[in-house]
């Protein structure tokens, strides 16, 4: 950070030195309006998607400065430039344009010389023609998406998310681990001729996905009754990537294939054809009306004033709590159990994006960046971690997020979850003090054991209902939120180098597996005392298969 932004950002680190001299307690006590002047609506006023985070250790003053911190390092202006493809990936000279992928057909962005929003319009002509025609021919009825990280947890947290409010028409199953007990058990419940394989790699080097699809390929051929060469095998496999040409030299030969950019990271892929599972099972329209939620917000992000602006507002909260605050994990709870893939994705979108120590100029950052991220749905975890919550010994902000309208008719289950959601809410914000719990009993012996902290800061997210468009407004935010961290942060949200050495290595130690236990000069060479003892000792119980 230059001069002026050192300055601005003590200014940040003075207001948290202030805050956590007062308490969640003492700032609603002191303002009765706070749950509204803490409260915004996300996207389109009329999506009805309300957001709550009055219960952050926050007031306006210091919501005031980390706004002028947005100002300085213009937030804004630097996300307008990434939405119009300025190569903001420096260290793999790329744009990152997730939000072209669900741009209105008129806006123009050019990169490269070429309009990219033009040919997003077109692949998703080619893709709702396909989509048509395959849930027209009724011959499949079981979707295999392959893929791994941002290839999987994409399209399977939409279809997840969906299945109760649309009617799907054919039956997706995912696989992305390497380990084959995953392949193996969703290939026990398919029909060969009635499956279609989905196979979406960005990079087409994957090895898992790699793995997986041959797997696939020579299950199909087996039961088919088909040389492995077999066109016949073509005609159950799709591909959907950046590098088409890859796919067919690895030996996955598809009769239809769509694309998708390098300019799209994997863990933004979600509004591109890497979502064609859920769009096979719901139908080109619905996935309409979730690019729809997402292109809401995207709106919102880039033109709303920044008093107003949520995805700005909840990144700049998000700063606030792990760099100023110093929390070391944020918990994510959704009380829907059709989000229960939520805490995986964010994982992945979240601490691939930010989970980095070296700033775009080179330099090691000064502040704290990506917290753990980490959850599971309500009420389950309430029975899992919530006493970590509610008195250990970190203090860990937590994201509610929960519906009005269910899916199903058993209203009463549907108001206990809500109520559940709100209480646990309250519980951390303001706790339980040893005098309350006096004045209630004063004889308990355990009672200090029962004293609850309080002061634990949490959002929450209300919408109506989980439609398509809801959900692609929640993902469109959780997407800027991280944006908006990753420029605090100094960093370049968009590579992930911090894959790259665990997957050279397991190359190098694969190779060296299947040999005979030994000490062998190249392994003495090559491996650590520890390495050398642990593939020694596999290569010694794997048996010789
Ligand atoms: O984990 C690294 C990563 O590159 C992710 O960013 C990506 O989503 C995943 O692997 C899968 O990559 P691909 O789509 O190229 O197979």
């Amino acid at each position: 950070m230059v001069d002026e932004g050192f300055k601005v950002w003590q200014r940040v680190l003075a207001q948290g030195s202030r805050i956590t001299a007062t308490s969640l307690r003492v700032l609603f006590d002191q303002d009765l309006t706070r749950g509204e002047r803490f409260s915004r609506a996300l996207g389109n006023e009329n999506d009805h998607i309300f957001v709550d985070f009055s219960k952050q250790l926050i007031d306006q003053q210091a919501l005031d400065e980390l706004l002028v911190l947005a100002k300085d390092l213009q937030i804004i202006e630097q996300f307008t430039e990434m939405c119009n493809g300025l190569k903001i990936n420096l260290t793999e000279q790329q744009a990152a344009l997730h939000t072209a992928l669900r741009a209105d057909i008129k806006t123009s962005v050019i990169v490269d010389g070429v309009e990219v929003v033009a040919e997003v319009h077109s692949e998703r002509k080619a893709l709702r023609r396909f989509v048509d025609a395959v849930r027209s021919d009724k011959k499949f009825k079981k979707i295999v998406n392959i893929g791994i990280g941002g290839s999987d947890l994409g399209p399977a947290l939409i279809y997840d998310a969906l299945f109760n409010n649309y009617q799907s028409f054919v039956e997706c199953a995912f696989v992305a681990n390497i380990d084959a007990h995953e392949i193996k058990s969703v290939l026990s419940k398919c029909v060969a001729a009635e499956t279609l394989f989905v196979v979406c790699s960005k990079s087409f080097n994957t090895v898992e996905t790699l793995s997986n699809a041959r797997i696939a390929k020579q299950w199909l051929a087996e039961k088919l009754g088909v040389d492995i060469d077999s066109k016949v095998l073509s005609e159950h496999f799709v591909v959907v990537s950046a590098y088409p040409d890859r796919a067919a030299k690895s030996g996955v030969v598809a009769a239809n294939s769509f694309k998708i950019w390098p300019w799209v990271g994997g863990r933004y892929s979600i509004s591109s054809a890497m979502s064609l599972a859920p769009m096979l099972a719901f139908g080109a329209d619905v996935f309409d009306e979730f690019l729809a939620g997402m292109r809401a917000v995207d709106d919102q992000m880039q033109k709303s004033p920044p008093e107003n602006n949520l995805p700005l507002i909840l990144g700049l909260i998000d700063v606030w709590n792990c760099s100023v605050l110093g929390r070391t994990s944020q918990a994510f709870v959704p009380y829907a159990h059709q989000l229960k893939l939520l805490p995986s994705y964010l994982q992945q979108l979240m601490m691939e994006s930010n989970g980095k120590s070296v700033q775009v100029d080179g330099e090691p950052t000064s502040m704290r960046t990506s917290p753990v991220v980490w959850g599971a749905v309500g009420t389950n975890a309430q029975h899992a971690f919530f006493q970590m919550l509610h008195q250990g010994t970190d203090v860990v902000p937590v994201e509610f997020i929960g519906f009005a309208q269910p899916t199903h008719n058993e209203i009463s289950a549907h108001d206990t979850l809500v109520a559940n959601m709100f209480a646990q809410s309250k519980a951390l914000a303001f706790g339980r003090s040893l005098t309350e719990i006096k004045s209630e009993n004063s004889d308990d012996e355990n009672s200090q054991h029962r004293v609850m902290p309080g002061n634990r800061p949490s959002t929450t997210v209300l919408a109506s209902g989980l439609t398509a468009r809801t959900l692609g407004s929640l993902i469109a935010m959780y997407e800027h939120r991280v944006f908006v961290q990753g420029v605090v942060f100094g960093i370049n949200s968009f590579d992930q180098w911090g894959v790259e050495l665990g997957k050279t290595l397991a190359t190098e130690i694969s190779s060296l597996l299947t040999k005979p236990a030994e000490n062998s000069q190249n392994l003495r060479d090559s491996q650590d005392a520890s390495t050398r003892g642990l593939i020694n000792w596999y290569r010694l119980h794997r048996g010789n298969r």
